[in-house]
């Protein structure tokens, strides 16, 4: 596994940035960040039942899930979580089942809770993204899926040297620039059970992707079959 370096993050750093960030977030990273986010709506809804939304934030994204999910949400920082329940209250979203404030890191959810964990804009800001996702994985039903739309950061070339360069002030901001897309290619060949089913460029500029990974097992789960889908 990865060990913590200069130039990574700890808890308490994000936690500082995202209590800044709050009062602003939905305005700065609203309308970037809504392709994405409906992207990997999609995808959840395709599996439905109840999923556990990581690293909710302000809950920008709960009112466009159809009232047939049950929704859990959880955040490491108390200022986002409270914009989101203040938008839960304000807007009756009463498929919303509860917010807390949690480390994604350490979920206090049984084995096989949710039939699907999405992940949006989370992964590269947590402190040990393959930890998280074991995590993830364990709290997922078998059959169900993760969905998440991270950053991928460039493998060579001058955008690698730009990200590289620009780490150390992304992370007082509190996420990462670089993050190849290995990480989790190598989480998934490592991860007992999980399987790469989905990896597709998305917005800004292709440096995002939406990335699904399933759960073996399952009635119905149709992953033996299911090839990758690569795009971008
Ligand atoms: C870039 S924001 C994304 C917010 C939202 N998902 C969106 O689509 O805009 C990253 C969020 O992850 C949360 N976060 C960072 N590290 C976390 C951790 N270890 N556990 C839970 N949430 C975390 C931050 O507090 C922040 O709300």
């Amino acid at each position: 596994m990865n060990t913590l370096s200069d130039a990574d993050l700890d808890n308490r750093m994000v936690t500082k940035a995202y209590a800044r960030w709050a009062p602003v977030y939905d305005l700065v990273f609203g309308a970037v960040f809504e392709r994405g986010r409906q992207a990997a709506i999609a995808a959840a809804e395709r599996v439905g039942g109840r999923i556990l939304e990581v690293g909710v934030g302000t809950g920008i994204s709960l009112p466009n899930y159809s009232k047939n999910c049950r929704l859990c949400g959880v955040d490491i920082s108390a200022p986002m979580l409270r914009k989101a329940r203040e938008r839960v209250s304000e807007l009756g979203l009463s498929h919303v089942e509860g917010l807390w404030v949690m480390d994604a890191a350490h979920l206090s959810f049984p084995d096989n809770s949710f039939d699907v964990v999405v992940a949006q804009y989370v992964i590269t800001t947590v402190p040990s993204p393959e930890a998280t996702l074991d995590e993830f994985a364990r709290v997922l039903k078998p059959g169900g899926e993760i969905v998440l739309v991270s950053r991928v950061g460039a493998e060579a070339g001058l955008r690698r040297s730009l990200e590289h360069w620009a780490q150390p002030a992304a992370r007082k901001l509190g996420w990462r620039t670089e993050f190849s897309f290995e990480r989790y290619s190598r989480w998934a060949a490592q991860a007992r059970g999980m399987r790469l089913i989905e990896r597709r460029a998305m917005p800004p500029f292709g440096h995002f992707c939406l990335i699904r990974f399933g759960k073996d097992g399952g009635a119905g789960s149709g992953y033996e079959a299911e090839p990758v889908r690569a795009a971008g």
